[in-house]
């Protein structure tokens, strides 16, 4: 599925609507350069779960971040990963399959770590404001999601 947003807020909206489908494990993997939308993104989805947007800042630093909404959202970003194995250490997979929702920016760190079931959202800048998102699923529980999206877009 590919859609071409105008602006900040349509694609804060597309992640407000997309949040609307999510579910408990559900894991969302975001890439793109940077400045391509992916922490608004985010922002969106978090604000579709109920947490203030405003609350949402590039965990740059921090490698995650936990918000609690109608559901808890763990909002990774690997961009300043100095090892490969510190995601390991991070014990991610104990969040990837836990009671909430994960979003991962420049998942592409990931590697052969990547959840064999996910959904990928890969950002693209396009001239003025004008950002294409590519959205992809992997494996059966997000193949559904996708099917589900696919359905809200009349796509
Ligand atoms: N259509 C659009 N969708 C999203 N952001 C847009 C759009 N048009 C302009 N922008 C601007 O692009 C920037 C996107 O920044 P954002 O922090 O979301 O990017 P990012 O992909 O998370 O970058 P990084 O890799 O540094 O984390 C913001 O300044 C935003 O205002
Ligand atoms: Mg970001």
């Amino acid at each position: 599925m590919k859609i071409v947003t105008r602006s900040p807020q349509e694609t804060m909206r597309f992640g407000m609507k997309l949040a609307r489908h999510l579910k408990k494990g559900d894991i969302i993997c975001l890439k793109g350069q940077l400045g391509s939308g992916k922490t608004i993104l985010t922002k969106g989805i978090a604000s579709g779960l109920g947490i203030s947007r405003k609350e949402v800042l590039s965990p740059t630093f921090v490698l995650i971040r936990h918000y609690s909404g109608t559901m808890p959202l763990y909002h990774f970003d690997f961009y300043r990963l100095p090892d490969f194995r510190e995601i390991t250490a991070l014990g991610y997979e104990e969040y990837f399959y836990d009671e909430g929702v994960s979003v991962i920016e420049w998942a592409d760190r990931l590697g052969c770590l990547t959840p064999q079931d996910c959904l990928t959202i890969t950002l693209t800048l396009g001239k003025n404001d004008h950002r294409t998102i590519e959205v992809r699923a992997q494996g059966e529980l997000h193949g559904q999601l996708l099917g589900a999206l696919k359905e809200a877009w009349g796509k």
